[in-house]
């Protein structure tokens, strides 16, 4: 039976460290990181996400802006609060909540915001850091930056010569997640729906990185013995079992199943997606180190 990797735990230790190097660059330098973040429009799962993006960026002393819009707001409009946010010195980490509603062009916006307080790595300028193997000064997106600290912990921090697979393509985890592994010496495939047997690609994977957003897609004869697997997908599935009209959470993968056959596996939930706000955080604290001049902890 495989190791559970306990992401919970991983990102407690983050956000541990996240408080005490926060309170020491304000004692050493009297700088507060400070996050904004800005909401568009009253879509609920975003508000929740927003709302503990908040909420954890107090709780580890950052100063924390919240900046809600109503759903029917001007791109300009969103143009001027970025700009705001890009020239405050308050500001290290600014984050705009993705979707955005129809009449905004999602990528001016993300291309609009100061790549030295682009937190969640989005812009060009810290993808092209991340693919050219700039870590020092990039920001690497908060999902796959918390999905490789989970394997390191399972796989210590060089994976040389590993096979690693990540089953989806998308700019915010599938892309960025193929570049760490790279950078950490692994021999790496993307798959994705065109991928042709998929099932025997995912099976030569020493890790399986599954974001794909497809609910168990990942069946359990697709994982190598050994395998270190993480779950990036979050899918709520309908759960009459529970009762009428009750839903429950689930990764790409089939968690039962894999688990028989993997070293160590993420679950969902509780795996990948506490590292993401923790990463988000730690991501913040970096930018504040930078502009202060100090010495960035490793996380
Ligand atoms: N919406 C869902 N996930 C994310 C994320 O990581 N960053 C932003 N900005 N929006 C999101």
């Amino acid at each position: 039976m495989a190791e559970r990797i306990d992401g919970k735990e991983v990102a407690g230790e983050v956000i541990a460290s996240v408080k005490k190097e926060a309170a020491r660059l304000l004692k050493e330098k009297g700088v507060q990181p400070g996050l904004a973040v800005v909401i568009v429009g009253e879509d609920p799962a975003s508000q929740v996400y927003v709302a503990s993006k908040s909420r954890m960026a107090k709780e580890c002393g950052f100063l924390s802006a919240h900046h809600e819009l109503p759903a029917d707001a001007g791109e300009a409009e969103l143009v001027r609060l970025v700009e705001e946010l890009n020239a405050d010195p308050k500001i290290h980490g600014i984050l705009v909540q993705l979707p955005l509603p129809k009449q905004i062009d999602a990528g001016r916006i993300i291309q609009l915001i100061a790549p030295e307080k682009d937190v969640d790595g989005f812009s060009f300028v810290n993808v092209g850091k991340l693919g050219t193997g700039e870590l020092g000064t990039a920001f690497v997106p908060c999902t796959p930056a918390g999905s490789m600290l989970l394997i390191e912990r399972v796989r210590g921090k060089d994976l040389s010569g590993l096979n690693a697979v990540v089953v989806g393509r998308s700019n915010i985890v599938g892309k960025p997640m193929a570049n760490l592994l790279l950078a950490a010496n692994c021999t790496v495939t993307i798959a994705h729906s065109r991928t042709k047997d998929l099932p025997s690609v995912a099976r030569n994977a020493d890790i399986l990185v599954a974001a794909v957003g497809r609910p168990e897609m990942i069946r359990g004869d697709w994982v190598k013995p050994g395998a270190t697997v993480i779950d990036v997908g979050i899918n709520r599935i309908p759960a009459p079992e529970r009762g009428e009209g009750k839903t429950r959470l689930v990764g790409d993968v089939a968690y039962a199943e894999a688990e028989k056959a993997a070293g160590a596996i993420t679950p969902v939930p509780g795996g990948v997606g506490p590292m993401t706000i923790a990463m988000l955080m730690a991501n913040t604290l970096t930018s504040a180190c930078r502009a202060a001049w100090t010495e960035v902890p490793e996380f």
